[in-house]
């Protein structure tokens, strides 16, 4: 599914969603899990975000690719290494990633995936005997290249032990296969990646679209994620 506004055509039921929003939603989370987040709520309002700030949690928004002024942190991985984070909640809101997220509720589950924790998520996908819907956070209801490029590679990690009857699932392996000697070029002209550039971010992109960087599993607990890796 290329965009959670598809959702409504979906039946999630007995599902588990794998949630990616690679540039930089969900890579962001998977960073700060990695540096010691306790628990992340993704929130889809900049006011539900601030309320959270209210009861004690570090907040952080973007809204077009840039930090929301008034929240303590933004959407850049590189915002989460410096030990600011460690056992806090964190309240986030971004553009199009925590909508893919909280669009996703009806799933039995809902697994926070990125080319930073890909081996993670495919690990885990292995031994849940669940269908599996990848939602892609695109950009405003939008395809974008990037998210389903981590389908592919996610394809490809599962060892093709699946069955699919849509094609999106072929399309995403070939264009894994196609991009994956270098992904950076292969993205150069995609909109989101030159989107950043303008704003002057350019090593968040490098960095994304890392693999294996890190062995956190973000899932869906009640009210907010928590890394199945730390409990
Ligand atoms: C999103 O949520 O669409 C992205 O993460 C935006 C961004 O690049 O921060």
């Amino acid at each position: 599914c290329y965009s959670p506004e598809l959702l409504h055509l979906y039946d999630l039921k007995g599902k588990a969603v794998v949630a990616v929003d690679v540039l930089r939603a969900t890579s962001t989370m998977v960073t700060a899990f990695a540096h010691g987040a306790a628990d992340i709520i993704p929130v889809m309002q900049l006011e539900e975000c601030r309320t959270f700030g209210e009861k004690g949690c570090l907040t952080a928004a973007e809204r077009d690719g840039i930090k929301a002024e008034g929240f303590d942190l933004g959407n850049s991985p590189f915002g989460y290494m410096n030990g600011n984070i460690e056992g806090r909640t964190i309240a986030i809101t971004t553009t199009n990633g925590t909508r893919a997220i909280r669009l996703s509720e009806e799933a039995d589950e809902i697994i926070v995936g990125s080319f930073l924790n890909l081996q993670a998520v495919a690990q885990h996908l292995k031994e849940l005997q669940l269908d599996v819907l990848v939602v892609c956070a695109g950009w405003k209801g939008k395809f974008n290249l990037e998210d389903t490029l981590f389908a592919g590679a996610l394809v490809e990690r599962l060892q093709y032990e699946f069955e699919s009857e849509n094609d999106a699932t072929l399309a995403s392996l070939y264009l894994y296969h196609t991009a994956k000697a270098d992904l950076l070029a292969f993205l150069r002209q995609s909109s989101h990646v030159r989107r950043l550039e303008n704003l002057e971010i350019h090593k968040d992109i490098e960095f994304c679209l890392r693999h294996d960087e890190y062995d956190v599993l973000p899932v869906w607990k009640e009210d907010r994620l928590v890394d199945l890796r730390a409990v």
